[in-house]
């Protein structure tokens, strides 16, 4: 690989680490409303509409791929990736419609009320705890990827730091 492809794909993996990080920990507070307050929860959670579009356009070339050779020949592992991401793409969809239906601080704040009914406080539940089982094995299904990054790009940099600064000590 050239010097100018090599840099260029390593600092996607590193954009897509951070924002994976990030939506991790987001998605782990949007599941707790009650402790982060229902403001934090709506607001939070409409931002990571933001996040996972760039979650999905950082993989938009995969997506593209992998979606044309679907009825094809293609490997088992990524099969299995491209059938669970469109159940966490429908479920996520459904989190956030039910969430906006029973909104209690974004949506009164924007003037807008909807009528209440149907059940969308069961279905948003439902499908916030199906979200989890989904995220947990999407998760486990990009294991390595994330144990590889995380000691390639966090990891490794900060061992190095601390081993320069301790033969800088030495030599003084
Ligand atoms: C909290 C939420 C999520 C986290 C922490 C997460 C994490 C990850 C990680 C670590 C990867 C592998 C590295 C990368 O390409 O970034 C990945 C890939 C991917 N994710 Fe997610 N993801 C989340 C939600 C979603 C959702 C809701 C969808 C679908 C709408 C999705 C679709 C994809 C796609 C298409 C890829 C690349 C292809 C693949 O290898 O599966 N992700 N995600
Ligand atoms: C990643 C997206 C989201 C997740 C994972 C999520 C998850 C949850 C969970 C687990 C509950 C608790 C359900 C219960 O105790 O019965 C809840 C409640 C709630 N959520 Fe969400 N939610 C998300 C997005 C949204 C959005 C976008 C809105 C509105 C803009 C919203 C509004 C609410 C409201 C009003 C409640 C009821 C809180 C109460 O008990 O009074 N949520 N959500």
């Amino acid at each position: 690989m050239n010097n100018e492809v090599q840099k260029n794909t390593s600092s996607l993996t590193k954009t897509k680490l951070w924002l994976d990080v990030l939506v991790f920990i987001a998605f782990l507070i949007t599941m707790d409303p009650h402790t982060s307050g229902i403001a934090i929860h709506e607001w939070l959670s409409l931002a990571m509409i933001a996040a996972m579009t760039l979650h999905l356009l950082l993989s938009w070339d995969w997506i593209v791929e992998i979606t044309s050779r679907f009825l094809g020949k293609l490997g088992g592992q990524n099969r299995i990736n491209y059938i669970l991401n469109w159940l966490l793409f429908i479920d996520g969809t459904l989190i956030m419609i039910s969430g906006i239906m029973i909104s209690e601080v974004a949506l009164p704040l924007m003037g807008i009320t909807l009528p209440m009914g149907f059940a969308w406080r069961r279905l948003h539940d439902m499908s916030a705890n199906i979200g989890l089982i989904l995220l947990g094995l999407h998760t486990a299904l990009h294991w390595s990827w994330i144990v590889t990054t995380f000691n390639k790009y966090l990891l490794q940099p900060i061992v190095k730091l601390f081993s320069a600064k301790q033969k800088k000590d030495a030599s003084i």
